[in-house]
């Protein structure tokens, strides 16, 4: 059973000059025990799309389902969000709001439950802080333990690493990978590529509300992006004869050449290697995630 499938979704917010197109046409399914990658730029659609699947906006056309059903009180019950610069009520502490939440969770054994997402989500120190004073790593500790009080079939992430620290970004990273191992499905927006290659299974390229492209991390770059410049400096001009061979473009001692796969740089070194230079540097030119954007949105005009 799918844990969410939107199919052909379209919402549209009032404008002043005219109505804004959130989603044009999502569609697309996450599979069970995965981690789905919605990766898009600003203003793309991606919480909307959240917002849709939590049932907090209705979509003008097409249809969700959560684990088969239409969303419900009792099928939401089985999913929750950590959302990127969580905000709580300042004046709060961590052990207040996860009262309030076990309590609109129906959570049976509520302290030992309490007790527990905070030792999990490493908390209990913070638990009587007021939730003003904590730092941008602590928030987002804080909604995740929120997040885990329901012990969620599908948790929703959206855009959970915004603002913080890279090395608080890498934790969480982890966490996230562990709440995977665990059995929960997750789907996380971001627009962040390497946070995509890390953590997720499958990624949606969302555009101006359409997801243009969807698939394998790895089959989706390698189609966009089936190859990549090596540019090697060596310790003398190459000959015209390698340069030949290898299919080089030559400038002095800098050689360029444009590849294909991992096993195509080994290649190449080894032959540079036999042919009796040494190598200096070699830079390699992977595109971007700006520069993957530039392309695919390129073509979609
Ligand atoms: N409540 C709203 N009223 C009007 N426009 C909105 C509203 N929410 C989102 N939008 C617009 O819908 C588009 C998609 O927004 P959003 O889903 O927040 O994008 P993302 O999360 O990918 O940055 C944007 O153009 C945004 O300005
Ligand atoms: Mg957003």
């Amino acid at each position: 059973m799918n844990p969410l499938i939107l199919s052909h979704v379209k919402k549209t917010f009032p404008g002043k000059t005219g109505p804004i197109v959130a989603l044009r046409d999502a569609d697309f399914a996450i599979e069970e025990g995965e981690i789905f990658g919605l990766l898009g730029p600003n203003g793309a659609g991606k919480t909307t799309i959240i917002n849709i699947a939590l049932n907090l906006l209705k979509p003008d056309s097409g249809e969700v389902r959560i684990f088969g059903e239409k969303p419900s009180p009792n099928v939401l019950r089985q999913i929750n969000l950590i959302a990127g610069g969580s905000s709580f009520h300042w004046a709060q502490t961590p052990k207040d709001i996860l009262t309030f939440f076990s309590k609109a969770y129906h959570i049976p054994d509520r302290d030992k439950k309490i007790a527990e997402v905070l030792q999990k989500t490493r908390t209990e120190h913070l638990q009587d802080r007021k939730f003003s004073w904590l730092s941008t790593g602590e928030r987002l500790r804080v909604a995740f333990a929120k997040a885990l009080l329901n012990s969620p079939k599908l948790l929703l992430m959206d855009e959970p690493t915004l603002g913080l620290d890279p090395d608080v970004a890498r934790q969480i990273r982890k966490e996230v990978l562990d709440l995977k191992k665990s059995g929960t499905t997750i789907l996380l927006t971001t627009h962040y590529m390497h946070e995509v290659e890390q953590l997720c299974d499958r990624i949606g390229f969302i555009y101006r509300g359409q997801i243009i492209d969807i698939g394998r991390v790895k089959e989706v770059k390698l189609k966009h992006f089936g190859t990549y410049d090596a540019i090697l400096t060596l310790n003398k001009k190459p000959s015209a004869r390698l340069a030949k061979d290898l299919a080089l473009t030559v400038k002095e001692n800098k050689a360029k050449a444009t590849l294909e796969s991992e096993d195509a740089l080994a290649n190449l070194l080894a032959a540079v290697h036999t042919a009796g230079y040494k190598i200096i540097d070699i830079h390699l030119k992977k595109p971007s995630l700006e520069d993957y954007f530039i392309k695919i949105t390129g073509e979609q005009q």
